[in-house]
């Protein structure tokens, strides 16, 4: 092994896939991850799009290719796997990101439908899309997966079960993938993002997301999506090789406030 001081803090040339790139977490990774040099697969529903995120990281001298991808649809991953390789190479990193609101009553009629969405979109694609990806992580020797769930995956919110239960089940999928996939030297982590200014969020009116901000938060204040890709970009350096199942809150301190 390398000495620990001179191992790797780039991800200069690694090829890394994202699901729901093209808006709030996903987009600030994507362009995080091209300013760090890397090749980025952007992946995500609409191909208007996802051409804009491509666009602006090529007009910014970085290398994207973009593909449109339902994470929902299994051929459609196994499709949008062999084209990145075949554009980009072997692929080195992957951040499963892409999410929807998902909450509903028990009591409702409409809950069974909202639980099969939540668990279809946020936790069945994230190990379709590792095992399509896994011979390159293995063949990577620094392979990386970053899975965002969210603190709805520690904690829960009223009437939110079956987006609480499949951020749940992120964490779970995580901490197995970690054991199973260490023997190949692939790391497999979590992030929980606590209150983010998104896509997912804008709906909320200021004053309610500035009240919940103020009464939940140690920050008393939404994060920003780059504050994220800075974690999750953190997670995939070569260097972080010893850092494996964590969940790791980017939160502003709503998990540790208790008052
Ligand atoms: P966003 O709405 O800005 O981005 C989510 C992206 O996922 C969108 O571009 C959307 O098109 C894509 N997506 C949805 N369904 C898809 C599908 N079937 N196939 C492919 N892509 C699909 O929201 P945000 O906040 O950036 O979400 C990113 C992740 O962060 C999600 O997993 C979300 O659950 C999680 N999260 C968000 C928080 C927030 O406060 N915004 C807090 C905690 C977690």
């Amino acid at each position: 092994m390398t000495r620990i001081t001179t191992r790797s803090r780039s991800v200069e040339g690694k090829v890394v896939l994202i699901t729901g790139a093209a808006s709030g977490m996903g987009r600030a990774t994507a362009f995080l991850f091209a300013d760090e040099g890397a090749k980025v697969a952007v992946t995500d529903l609409g191909a208007e799009r996802v051409a804009a995120v491509v666009d602006r990281i090529r007009a910014a001298g970085g290398t994207a290719h973009g593909v449109v991808l339902d994470v929902t649809d299994a051929d459609a991953i196994d499709a949008a796997v062999a084209e990145i390789r075949a554009e980009l190479g072997p692929i080195d990193i992957v951040i499963n990101n892409a999410g929807i609101g998902a909450g509903s009553a028990v009591e409702n009629p409409g809950f069974e439908d909202e639980w099969f969405k939540a668990f279809d979109v946020m936790l069945t694609p994230h190990q379709r899309i590792v095992r399509a990806c896994l011979d390159d992580l293995k063949a990577s020797g620094e392979g990386r997966i970053v899975n965002i769930a969210s603190t709805e995956g520690i904690g829960a919110q009223r009437n939110m079960a079956p987006y609480t239960a499949a951020k749940h089940g992120v964490i779970g999928l995580t901490r197995a993938l970690a054991i199973d996939l260490g023997v190949h030297g692939i790391t497999v982590n979590v992030i929980c993002p606590g209150p983010i200014v998104t896509g997912m969020t804008e709906g909320i009116p200021d004053d309610m997301r500035d009240t919940f901000a103020r009464r939940r938060t140690a920050l008393r204040r939404y994060g920003e999506p780059e504050e994220v890709a800075h974690m999750t970009l953190s997670l995939a350096l070569p260097a972080a090789s010893f850092i494996t199942g964590a969940v790791i809150p980017v939160d502003g301190g709503l998990t540790a406030k208790n008052d």
